[in-house]
């Protein structure tokens, strides 16, 4: 069934039109064009999100995440008004897990909102989810403070404002709360180098000698690949998920190269990634990811990590992150800042984010809807 996007919807603005999502194979010839200008929309929206510069990205960098894979597809619709892009609705779809799932992504450019194109947007995009199949929307969306009621996370732990547009948005269209996140900043230098020494020591001495830490940049060497997808895989079910939960996703050595590390190398990204292996069996059981892209910024984003539960207490989250950030250091010292995403609920990973100098900057949303 094809999809008739000019048949109005129950309310569109005045000049509203949608078309899709085009993917260019080059960002050089013409048929990048409404990827250049959607480029230039996702950083003024980029910008007013986060007040600052660092999440600013070049065409190039965002691309290669664009490209279809085994794994995933990306569609979508970009939002004019009278031809100029105001907005996009994009949606993820899973492949090989989370099937019935679509993610999705509502921008409205700032000096477009609140006339009716989010809205007619955000219809769209659910029409076209429905259309493919899935029956649940994640969302997952920065809200600024406001003063008034709070939403709070059904995990017990953190809250949002109810007056937040995008949150007023959501709960309108039958959209729930399923976690709250804290995305925390850690500013680097040389006096946070001796506080992180301070902590690599201390930590080192609880964890003894059964573990030491290693690391690597992409490519992974053929050593560690299947310890890595290991705790990959372990990744998506041990981290906590609130109300949200997702499948174990099955990693293996062909996942990483094609899913983790084509793209990063398309993008020119920098990766380190630090792992401690238990020396009596050989095994990786903790793992760490430093990243950067190749965007112009001083800053670089912590990904995931993760204990194997039956090696936690022995202060493994707190070694393998402090050595990495020093490796990170003395291979990267231009990079001024590093970013984190943490559950709120998730007090050990917090403990240990805050021992290291990370302080709140903002507070993400997770959103779900089950479409009836
Ligand atoms: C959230 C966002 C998409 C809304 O876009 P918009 O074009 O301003 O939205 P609309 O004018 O169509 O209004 C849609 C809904 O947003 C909410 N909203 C818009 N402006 C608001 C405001 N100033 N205060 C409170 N709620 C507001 C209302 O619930 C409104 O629904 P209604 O028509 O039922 O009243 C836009 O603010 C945006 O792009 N924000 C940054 C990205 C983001 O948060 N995306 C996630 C949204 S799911």
């Amino acid at each position: 069934m094809s999809l008739d996007t000019t048949a109005p919807a129950a309310s569109q603005p005045d000049g509203f039109t949608a078309e899709p999502l085009a993917i260019p194979s080059s960002l050089g010839d013409a048929s990048a064009e409404s990827f250049h200008e959607m480029t230039a929309l996702r950083n003024a929206v980029a910008r007013e999100t986060y007040r600052n510069d660092d999440f600013v990205l070049p065409a190039e960098v965002l691309l290669p995440g664009y490209e279809a894979s085994d794994y995933e597809r990306r569609d979508g619709r970009l939002i004019r008004e009278h031809g100029r892009l105001v907005g996009r609705v994009l949606f993820d779809l899973p492949l090989t897990e989370d099937v019935h799932m679509a993610k999705m992504m509502l921008e409205i450019h700032p000096e477009a909102r609140g006339r009716g194109f989010g809205a007619a947007a955000y219809e769209l995009g659910e029409r076209l989810v429905r259309e493919a199949g899935r029956t649940e929307i994640r969302t997952w969306v920065v809200h600024r403070e406001v003063d008034g009621p709070r939403i709070p996370s059904p995990t017990g732990v953190g809250d949002i404002p109810a007056l937040d547009p995008a949150a007023q948005m959501l709960v309108g269209r039958g959209f729930e709360l399923g976690q709250v996140e804290r995305m925390s900043v850690l500013e680097l230098g040389e006096e946070r180098d001796a506080g992180l020494r301070g902590l690599r020591d201390g930590a080192a001495e609880v964890a003894g000698d059964d573990y030491r830490y290693v690391s690597w940049s992409y490519p992974t060497p053929e050593e560690h690949i299947d310890g890595y997808a290991q705790l990959k895989a372990r990744m998506s079910t041990d981290a906590p998920q609130g109300d949200l939960a997702e499948d174990e996703q099955s990693w293996d050595a062909k996942r990483v190269r094609e899913e983790l590390e084509s793209t990063a190398t398309a993008r020119g990204d920098q990766v380190l990634v630090g792992a401690i292996q238990h020396l009596p069996s050989g095994e990786l059981v903790a793992f760490t990811e430093l990243q950067r892209m190749a965007d112009g910024t001083k800053r670089a984003d912590q990904e995931d990590t993760l204990v194997l539960s039956e090696h936690r207490g022995h202060r493994l989250g707190l070694l393998v992150k402090a050595e990495n950030l020093l490796a990170w250091r003395s291979l990267h010292p231009d990079v001024e800042r590093v970013y984190t995403y943490n559950a709120e609920e998730n007090r050990p990973m917090l403990n240990v984010n805050e021992a290291l100098g990370f302080r709140p900057f903002i507070s993400e949303g997770a959103w779900r809807k089950v479409l009836g």
